[in-house]
């Protein structure tokens, strides 16, 4: 997976979705838009935002591992541990904590090169169904799709979303209609890097599907397949043997946005890890159609949410194969084993901008720096006439931290509150009523708390 590949989550639907009065924050992106906007809001303002205090941390040894979902009283989030957590965030207490590392287990044994590649752990943000009381969330290995019980976290049914060994859930999936859309990626550029070649780059074909959950008594239930669309045609790769083959393509970030009116799904690739000796010129060519039509690597598409048929799909970048062996911020390259002389597009500016505003045409409103000589991984949140998001830290990309919460004034981008936070924070801020939850730590393991902050 390349992590800094930069892969825009798409808010371009935001006028098909009517929001009702106090809609709960629901996963990844807040809604089914993916969108980031707590439109519904009205308690977090640039004035309220000022009596921000502590309610509790719920410490974990490594760290929160996703944003949460909320229902009723209630926030799920799962941590780099290897739990997932059912917090009353208003009494802070925990009403159930189940052990993912033993569901991911009590599937198949972890091999060795499984737990080389990818953590035993969930690092999806959960849906919810409260009609049904099932909660929905993906694991890293085994590429598992789970729905337990939302009010005891009792195991319900599990379903591998990808049988590749090193297939895996980073993508946090998204519930509408009774369907949940799920994105696949894989662990397979780390088993090379981490091999030093050993294990053989690469067979993974990334793939998007949609899944339905039949709740049977209080127990039991099953996941049916509605459709399974892969990112590369799923027959190519045995076909060329040899010469290379086209691999990767894995959908690993965000969330998949529904686009309602025009009932489909959207989802975004990352790049090819792997490809055919033939077509190597292609990656420097600029020439689209050097690149087969049916390779949606670095993509955009939009599927029929009901039948998984492309309505569209949008490529956004020339050939470009890469894994981590060709190198990335504070990794080492090595050009014997990546796919093709790598091009520039993964060297990042170190300071980045902690927020930005765009308007419709595209033209840049304003931006703002993070202060200090900081940098910012943290996903935005617009919420009243304010857009809070996290300062991550000084350091590389898993840093020590310190970090801060932000409160940027939405037009005009200044910053209105800053709030410390001990540790390193990576991801973004949900927030629910009056209440804001940044969580921090990574999975290098430097610690990290799932926090809720209260405003009057
Ligand atoms: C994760 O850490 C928490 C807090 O230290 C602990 O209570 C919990 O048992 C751990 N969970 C797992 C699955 O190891
Ligand atoms: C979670 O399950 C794993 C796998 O069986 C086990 O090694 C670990 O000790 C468990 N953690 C807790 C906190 O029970
Ligand atoms: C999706 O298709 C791929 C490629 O054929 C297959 O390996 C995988 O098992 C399918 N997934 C599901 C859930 O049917
Ligand atoms: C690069 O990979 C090749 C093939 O595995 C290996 O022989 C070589 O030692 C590696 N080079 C470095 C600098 O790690
Ligand atoms: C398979 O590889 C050969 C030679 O490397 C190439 O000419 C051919 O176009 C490839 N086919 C596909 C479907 O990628
Ligand atoms: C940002 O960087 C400076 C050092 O340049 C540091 O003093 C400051 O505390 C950092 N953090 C925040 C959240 O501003």
């Amino acid at each position: 997976m390349k992590r800094l590949a930069r892969l825009i989550p798409i808010a371009s639907v935001a006028a098909t979705f009517i929001a009702s009065a106090n809609e709960a924050w629901s996963g990844w992106g807040g809604s089914i838009l993916n969108n980031h906007w707590a439109q519904t809001n009205t308690d977090i303002t640039s004035t309220s935002i000022r009596t921000l205090a502590l309610q509790c941390t719920v410490p974990d040894t490594v760290g929160q591992s996703a944003p949460p979902a909320f229902q009723d009283n209630y926030a799920y989030f799962p941590t780099w541990n290897g739990s997932f957590v059912a917090l009353n965030y208003k009494t802070c207490h925990v009403k159930w904590r189940i052990n993912t590392t033993q569901v991911i287990v009590d599937f198949a044994p972890i091999t060795p090169l499984q737990a080389i590649a990818n953590q035993a752990v969930a690092r999806t943000s959960p849906q919810i169904d409260a009609a049904n009381s099932v909660l929905f969330f993906g694991t890293q290995i085994h590429a598992l799709v789970v729905a337990v019980d939302l009010a005891t976290g009792d195991l319900l049914a599990r379903k591998q979303a990808n049988p590749h060994h090193l297939a895996t859930i980073t993508a946090s999936p998204t519930l509408y209609d009774g369907l949940l859309f799920v994105g696949v990626s894989s662990g397979e550029e780390n088993a090379a890097f981490f091999t030093g070649g050993a294990y053989e780059c690469c067979s993974f074909i990334g793939n998007a599907a949609a899944f339905r959950f039949k709740r049977v008594g209080a127990a039991g239930g099953s996941f049916t397949t509605v459709w399974n669309v892969t990112t590369i045609p799923a027959n190519l790769a045995a076909a060329n043997g040899t010469g290379g083959r086209w691999s990767g393509a894995g959908i690993w970030g965000s969330q998949p946005p529904v686009d309602a009116r025009r009932k489909q799904v959207i989802f975004a690739t990352g790049n090819i890890y792997s490809i055919p000796l033939a077509y190597v010129p292609c990656s420097q060519s600029d020439d689209p159609s050097c690149l087969p039509s049916y390779i949606w690597q670095e993509s955009v598409f939009a599927l029929d949410m009901y039948t998984g048929r492309a309505n569209w799909v949008r490529r956004l970048n020339k050939l470009d194969a890469w894994s981590l062996t060709c190198g990335a911020l504070g990794s080492p390259q090595n050009f014997t084993l990546c796919p093709q002389k790598p091009g520039n597009d993964y060297a990042v500016d170190q300071q980045q901008p902690v927020g930005r505003r765009v308007g419709r045409d595209g033209s840049l409103l304003w931006q703002t720096p993070a202060p200090g000589a900081n940098y910012s991984v943290s996903m935005p949140t617009a919420v009243g006439d304010v857009v809070v998001v996290g300062v991550t830290g000084t350091a590389g990309f898993s840093p020590p931290g310190p970090s801060a919460l932000l409160a940027l004034n939405k037009a005009t981008g200044r910053v209105v509150f800053e709030y410390p936070i001990p540790g390193a924070w990576q991801g973004g801020v949900a927030v629910q009523d009056s209440y804001l939850f940044p969580g921090t730590g990574y999975k290098g393991g430097t610690g990290g708390a799932f926090y809720v902050f209260k405003v009057r």
